[in-house]
Formats: structure tokens, C-alpha cells, sequence
């Protein structure tokens, strides 16, 4: 379903002189058995629970039949979340809801609410987003993996004060769903002794791994997104990665081409670069899956490597009028990924109009979607004429089986990628580090913050 266009990574479709030769792609075929063999093996130990999720029939329907229930009911949802409770969110909305969701009229939504997502706890986001709902006609989903962290922690207890003021204690339970850890953490907690609805989140699939869990179905199914094609989209993803050739299965080679690109042809930036508008939020989540599980002091056994390659977003063709100048001329440390779908849904033909200046001929008879399509080609095509490394993910639609594909497909590519970079793609000791001093900064007990290691300069 997803395909992988890998030629202008290879040295005989750029300029002949930089990128990955044919020889070093026989290499990368011949180590990548024993990649996928790692993978598969770390898999039946428990690792790579992300892998299951193209398994969810019946939590799928649970959620569907619940989320039916909530229709009408409410006119905003707002969701509480941060990082991979949040970022999978924010892509399945602008992937899969119609566009400007939240300026739509109650019939045009069908009477699901609209959206918000609450990530960062600037104070002026928070107040605005809660002067603008309606408290009693507002579903909160709380979503927290640890059920822990200090900013959604922090918005539930404004929220809920919210909620109370508004509805009264009672009540409030009844605005509120969570999303968390099956049986552990503060949330998990809350919601039995309230009797609060709270959708698992699977104990062996991380933060940035759970879009395709119920933190990204639940809001999804709630504005009305087909989350059973997401689901579906996901295991037709899971089925192509079942083979250990590099050339039949799509996101090992994208993590096998990656990888050889950052270590050894000097493209320590991955770029990520969708060509429509509705794939835009999908940057931001990769940049997170990509950055988080494979930006590591220490590699798997445990020696300090500092390794990983710094993940871009852009996207196009708004981008050739601004990053794009960079990846053509400037260094040689980049790999542009482009995505592009084969069906753009609508399309719009581009009208002749009387008195036409003869400069605009060349556009009428075209389609807007003909234009933008011309543009990724070209912007690919140039890249590699200057030799620089793009490769293209093509998929058939922005459908919920395409972008269901799409998300499990770059999840597997970062589970093959933490093996070749010989790291723990899993864990993220950088942020829980983030996590801890932030408690003791605001004075939680038993954590105490380090000495302070900087010195304090400041101009104007
Ligand atoms: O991927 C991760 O583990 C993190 O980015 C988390 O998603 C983020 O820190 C939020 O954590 P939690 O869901 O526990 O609130």
C-alpha cells in the first residue's frame, strides 16, 4: 500500500557522485537480515508492542459504539495530552476530518463536536481555548500514558475546576474521558474511584508509538473518523514488513537508506516533506518518533555514542518558497523525504479568463492538483540534479486505510532504525530527565533539582 521510491537516494540517480552505491546496496540487504531477524526476536521478548496493533477489532468497536453514544451531546471535545499523547492526534484531524473541522456548523459535522488540543501550558492558549467552550456542552479527554506528567496534570486540575464550577462535582465525571496505562498512575487511579470511562493505553506501546491506540481512536472516532480503516490501513502495513528482503518490504529499506545516509554519506537531517496540506501535522509527529526513539547517549550495550539523526519538517509546496533553497545549495547533510498521495480527493481546474496576460497562459486547462503534483516531481528532480538524497513514500489517498498505512509504516521504519543506529528506539531518558526536574522545580516532594550548571547572562 505504501510505496517507497528509493532511486534518488542511490548514486546512479543523483549526480553520479554522491549518494548510496549499488554495491552498498547489496550490503545493506545482506545486514538487513539480521536487522529483521533482531526485530522479530525483540518482538517475541515483549519489545515492539506497536506491532500488534493491526489486531484492535474489538476495541475498535467498543470505541466506535461508545463514541455513537457521545454524538450530540457535545459540541467541543478538548483533549489533554502532550507529546505522543497529542502530536498522533493533531495528524489524524487534519489527515481525516474534513477541512477547517472546527469552523464547520453543527449539520455540516454531523453533531460531532469540534476539536482543540491542549499540548503547552501557555497560559493565554488555556484561558482562550476556555472562554471560547461551553463548559456544559464540552466532553475533556485526559490522555496520559504515565498519567503523570506535569502539564497535563496541570490542565486537568485547571479543567476540572472548570468543569465543577460549571456542572457541578457530580456532574463533571460525565464531561470526562481518559486515556491512560491499563492499570497504573494517577489517572488510572482517578478514574475508578469517580467512575470516570477510561480507554487503555496498551503497557508495551509507548507514547509515541500510540497514535493507532486509543489515545488517537477515541478523538478520532469522536469526530467521526473511520478508525476501523485506520486499523486496517495499520495491518496491511505490519503484512508488508513481514519479509527479511530489504527490496519487498518498504520501511526496512527506508530505515536501511536513512541510516546509511546519516553514517555514511553525511545526511545527518532527515527531512520529512508532504505535499498536501492534510498530511501538514504529519511532520510534527515524525519529528517526534524519529528524534525521541532514536536520539540516544547510549547505544544498546550500553557505551555512550551521542547518536541519531535531527528529523526536519516541511511541507510542499509552500517550502520551495522557503526551506527549500537550503536543501538544494546548501551543505550535503540532508535526505528529503517527499510524500505524496496518487488521489488528492477534490481538484480544481484552473480557468482561462478574458484578457488573460499572455505570462499566465501556460496555467488554464490545468488542475490545481496537476500544478502541486508538478512541483513535488520537479523539486525531487532538481534535488538530485544537484545531488542531494530524496526519496518519495507514495500512497494511494488520504483516506483512513492510507494514512493508517502511513503511520504504522514510519513506526516500523523507527523500529529498524533504532537497530541499525543499535540503540533502544523504546525509551527516552532524555525526556523522563525533562520530567523530573520539572517536578522538583515546582516543589514536588522527593525531587530535588541539580545544582545549577549554567551561568546566567542575559543582554538588553
Ligand atoms: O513518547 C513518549 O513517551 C513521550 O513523548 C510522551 O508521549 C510524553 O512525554 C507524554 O507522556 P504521557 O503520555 O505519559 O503524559
Amino acid at each position: 500500500m505504501i510505496r517507497l521510491s528509493y532511486g534518488r537516494v542511490l548514486q546512479e540517480g543523483l549526480d553520479g557522485r554522491r549518494g548510496i552505491t549499488r554495491p552498498q546496496l547489496t550490503e545493506l540487504a545482506r545486514q538487513f537480515r539480521g536487522v529483521h531477524a533482531e526485530v522479530m526476536a525483540r518482538r517475541k521478548a515483549g519489545e515492539y508492542g506497536f506491532l500488534s496493533l493491526g489486531n484492535q477489532a474489538s476495541l475498535v468497536r467498543e470505541i466506535r459504539t461508545w463514541a455513537d453514544a457521545q454524538q450530540g451531546r457535545f459540541d467541543d471535545l478538548l483533549v489533554l495530552g502532550i507529546g505522543g499523547s497529542a502530536l498522533g492526534t493533531r495528524t489524524l484531524l487534519s489527515a481525516l476530518a474534513e477541512p477547517a473541522w472546527n469552523e464547520l456548523t453543527p449539520e455540516q459535522r454531523g453533531f460531532r463536536p469540534r476539536l482543540t488540543i491542549l499540548e503547552n501550558v501557555d497560559p493565554r492558549t488555556v484561558a482562550a481555548a476556555l472562554r471560547r467552550m461551553n463548559p456544559a456542552r464540552t466532553l475533556v479527554n485526559v490522555v496520559s500514558k504515565s498519567g503523570g506528567t506535569a502539564e497535563t496534570a496541570a490542565q486537568y486540575l485547571v479543567v476540572r475546576d472548570w468543569l465543577n464550577r460549571a456542572v457541578g462535582t457530580a456532574a463533571a465525571p460525565h464531561h470526562l474521558v481518559f486515556t491512560t496505562d491499563p492499570e497504573k498512575g494517577a489517572l488510572r487511579q482517578l478514574a475508578r474511584t469517580e467512575s470516570i470511562t477510561a480507554f487503555p493505553i496498551p503497557s508495551d506501546v509507548g507514547g509515541r508509538f500510540s497514535v493507532l491506540t486509543s489515545v488517537g481512536l477515541v478523538p478520532a472516532a469522536l469526530v467521526g473518523i473511520d478508525i476501523a480503516g485506520l486499523i486496517a490501513g495499520a495491518a496491511s502495513a505490519v503484512a508488508q514488513a513481514e519479509s527479511d528482503d530489504l527490496l519487498t518490504n518498504p520501511a526496512g529499506c527506508y530505515a536501511a537508506l536513512l541510516h546509511a545516509a546519516d553514517v555514511e554519506h553525511g545526511a545527518h537531517i532527515h527531512v520529512l516533506m508532504p505535499y498536501v496540506d492534510r498530511l501538514r501535522d504529519l511532520g510534527a509527529w515524525f519529528v517526534q518518533l524519529w528524534a525521541e526513539s532514536l536520539g540516544k547517549r547510549e547505544s544498546r550495550g550500553g557505551q555512550v555514542v551521542h547518536r541519531g539523526p535531527t528529523p526536519l519538517a516541511a511541507v510542499g509546496a509552500t517550502d520551495q518558497h522557503s526551506q527549500v533553497q537550503l536543501f538544494m545549495e546548501g551543505p550535503f547533510n540532508k535526505v528529503v523525504t517527499f510524500v505524496m498521495p496518487d488521489d488528492l480527493g477534490d481538484d480544481v481546474t484552473i480557468p482561462t479568463l478574458d484578457g488573460l496576460t499572455s505570462d499566465f497562459d501556460y496555467l488554464p486547462g490545468h488542475t490545481l492538483g496537476e500544478l502541486l503534483r508538478a512541483e513535488c516531481e520537479a523539486t525531487s528532480a532538481a534535488l538530485a540534479h544537484q545531488g542531494r538524497m530524496n526519496a518519495m513514500l507514495r500512497l494511494p489517498d488520504v483516506s483512513a486505510e492510507s494514512v493508517g498505512a502511513l503511520l504504522m509504516f514510519l513506526q516500523i521504519a523507527t523500529g529498524y532504525a533504532g537497530v541499525w543506529y543499535g540503540v533502544n528506539p523504546f525509551d527516552q531518558p532524555g525526556v523522563e530527565l525533562g520530567k523530573t526536574l520539572t517536578f522538583a522545580a515546582m516543589g514536588r516532594p522527593g525531587y530535588t533539582a541539580p545544582p545549577n550548571g549554567g551561568v546566567e547572562a542575559t543582554v538588553g
